[in-house]
């Protein structure tokens, strides 16, 4: 039986992952560490919570003396840190608290762990999971083949130099205190609970309301996308096969381009108002109700500054040697995504208020509605 400190568990892959946890390993402990930022939302696990399956603590991974006492009165074994500043977007406007709780806050959750697991014993049976992303390794020009565990870091946003950073830190631990840390570097997202920023579900929701879908520049960026199930299971075959001090590149092996993936999540949520007529009903703004294809709301707008054009992952590794690989079909994801969120208008109306509302205005002040 395992202890595990999941920090960020409020948040999309965090929640995703404390479902899937506690749907397939019912007799663990599982507690949750969320400061609850902008991003954090506790309906995402609330359930969980409600019925016994998980203790969730409001907490920054910042909070050395909050860690100390939690992970000895809880006698973790297992942390996986998923809590971060995760969007570029913001990034761009405020890279301070990516330094922040993305490098900073690694640092001291890795301490934590360092004085927490002080004995042979303890080491022995103990696993810090970090939660990275393939974008430390920059961009890569098309045809060039799939980023390996081998290649250089080149991060080209403040994010992906802050999480770059907290990389090399966990390495660092493992390597000069025998840390017993592993990494796993994911490729892009997508399913329930993601929050209405990163593109898909802010496509999503802009559909059902009429409002623009912002393409930046020529929308012919690729993105690698993995649904979110793949990840939390790729996680779980880390934790439990995984030699200490590894890192595994994870990947959905897709290469479309935004425009194309926007196109095919339009056609979803047509196909859906065609088949449901009510939803045109819940949904009166939205292009569909209005019988035009939401295609016709995609909106060319200006490029992100130092946008990465491609990014692919090569899992060979552990396809190779842990025998993960990605199930979850493209389209078939993409359409149960639609679905989730044609299901949970509740979960994103409450999410997708107050702060949100402020910042997307400035972000897409320049996007036609
Ligand atoms: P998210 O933004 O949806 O969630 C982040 C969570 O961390 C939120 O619940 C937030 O409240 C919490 N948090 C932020 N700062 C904190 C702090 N100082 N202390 C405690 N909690 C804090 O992010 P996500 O998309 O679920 O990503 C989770 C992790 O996976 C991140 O580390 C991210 O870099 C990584 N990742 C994400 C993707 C992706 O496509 N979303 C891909 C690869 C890797
Ligand atoms: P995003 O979901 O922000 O993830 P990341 O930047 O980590 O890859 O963006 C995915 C891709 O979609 C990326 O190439 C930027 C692009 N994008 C848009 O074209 N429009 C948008 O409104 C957003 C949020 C992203």
């Amino acid at each position: 039986m395992r202890r595990l400190l999941v920090t960020g568990g409020a948040g999309f892959i965090g929640a995703n992952f404390c479902h899937y946890w506690a749907a397939g390993h019912p007799s663990d402990r599982l507690v949750v560490l969320d400061a609850l930022t902008y991003a954090g939302n506790l309906a995402s696990i609330a359930q969980l919570e409600t019925r016994g399956a998980l203790r969730f603590v409001r907490g920054d991974i910042g909070d050395g003396a909050l860690l100390g006492t939690l992970l000895k009165e809880e006698r973790i074994d297992t942390i996986v840190n998923f809590a971060a500043e995760s969007h570029v977007d913001r990034s761009i406007e405020d890279p301070a608290s990516f330094l922040k709780t993305n490098v900073l806050g690694t640092q001291v959750l890795l301490e934590a762990a360092r004085a927490a697991w002080n004995t042979p014993a303890a080491l022995a049976s103990g696993r810090f999971h970090h939660v990275s992303t393939d974008e430390v390794y920059g961009s890569l020009e098309h045809g060039a083949a799939g980023f390996t565990e081998n290649t250089p870091f080149a991060p080209n946003s403040p994010y992906a130099a802050s999480k770059a950073s907290a990389d090399h830190l966990v390495r660092a631990y493992n390597r000069t205190y025998g840390l017993p840390s592993t990494i796993s570097n994911c490729s892009n997202n997508y399913g329930p609970y993601q929050f209405p920023e990163k593109l898909l579900p802010l496509c999503i929701l802009n559909m059902l309301e009429g409002r623009a879908l912002p393409i930046y520049g020529d929308g012919l960026q690729i993105r690698d996308w993995l649904h979110v199930s793949d990840h939390c299971r790729a996680i779980e075959v880390i934790l439990q096969d995984s030699p200490v001090g590894e890192t595994w590149n994870v990947g959905g092996s897709t290469q479309d381009p935004n425009i194309a993936i926007v196109g095919t999540v339009c056609d979803l949520v047509d196909a859906a108002f065609a088949a449901e007529p009510r939803l045109a009903t819940r949904f009166p703004h939205s292009a569909a109700a209005a019988g035009k294809p939401s295609r016709s709301l995609m909106q060319h707008v200006r490029d992100r500054p130092g946008h990465d054009r491609r990014y692919a992952v090569d899992s060979g590794k552990i396809r190779q040697r842990l025998k993960f690989s990605a199930t979850t079909d493209l389209a078939a994801g993409l359409a149960d995504t639609v679905r989730w969120y044609l299901a949970n208008e509740s979960w994103w109306r409450s999410v997708a208020s107050g702060e949100y509302r402020q910042w997307y205005a400035r972000q897409y002040a320049s996007a036609r509605d």
